[in-house]
């Protein structure tokens, strides 16, 4: 696992601490790393720089990077740097896959959850097509599994759905009275979200369990 703090080897994406330690005999890796502050350019895009890097030394063969359906479309700083990552991967020096994931039922309930405990629900009008993280992650390992080259890969999940409606799901299901308050969002960004630039009809994966029936069995 590619963390600070990982028991057993460590690394740093943003300083290169550990990687030669943490991929010595390792065939295939996948980059699950995240950071959405404003370092996130230094983690995921000159991360991934050091982190293949390091793959090239170590021998690694196939690189698998977990990214996000429609993140070349979204005109937003995290959106921007997880397509810049995308770039680096694609013309880096390891033979790669990416796996683009939508977002994940648990994302959107840690977002309601966060906003929730303010007492208002700010929910733009968005489509999105929310897919359990086990599915994605079942994806993601399927695709390590297999011959490196796969190119890109879409896993989402079964409906596409107004975030509005998720988050009346979620309010209803975790007996939260929190308004919702229509939060808008001007110019490319909002007309992007509005649109379904974050969903896929046509994914290579689809995932099988609703939002709600997620919901209903996470309780
Ligand atoms: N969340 C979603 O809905 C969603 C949807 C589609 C795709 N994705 C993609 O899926 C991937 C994982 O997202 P997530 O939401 O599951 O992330 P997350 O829960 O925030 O986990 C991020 C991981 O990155 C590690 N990390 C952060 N900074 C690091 C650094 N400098 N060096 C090494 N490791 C570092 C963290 O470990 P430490 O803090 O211990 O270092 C943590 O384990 C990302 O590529 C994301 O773009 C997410």
């Amino acid at each position: 696992m590619l963390s600070r703090r990982a028991p057993e080897y460590p690394v740093d994406l943003e300083t290169g601490d550990g990687l030669a330690a943490a991929l010595e005999g390792c065939d295939v890796v996948i980059d699950a790393s995240n950071d959405s502050s404003k370092r996130a350019g230094r983690i995921l895009v000159d991360g991934s720089r050091r982190l293949l890097a390091a793959e090239e030394a170590a021998g690694v063969g196939h690189h698998v990077c977990v990214s996000i359906v429609g993140c070349d479309r979204v005109p937003m700083a995290y959106f921007r740097v997880k397509t810049e990552q995308e770039h680096v991967v694609e013309n880096g020096p390891v033979p790669w896959s990416i796996v683009r994931a939508t977002q994940f039922h648990e994302y959107v309930v840690a977002t309601l959850t966060a906003a929730g405990r303010r007492g208002v629900l700010p929910v733009p009008r968005a489509r999105l097509q929310t897919v359990a993280a086990t599915e994605a992650a079942r994806a993601v390992a399927d695709v390590a599994e297999g011959p490196a080259r796969r190119g890109r890969v879409a896993v989402a999940g079964p409906e596409i759905e107004d975030a509005r409606d998720l988050a009346r799901t979620w309010r209803s299901a975790a007996g939260r009275r929190a308004p919702l308050l229509p939060l808008p969002l001007p110019g490319r960004l909002g007309r992007a979200l509005r649109a379904g630039v974050l969903t896929t009809e046509r994914p290579d994966v689809r995932g099988t369990v609703p939002f709600a029936d997620w919901l209903t069995a996470t309780r």
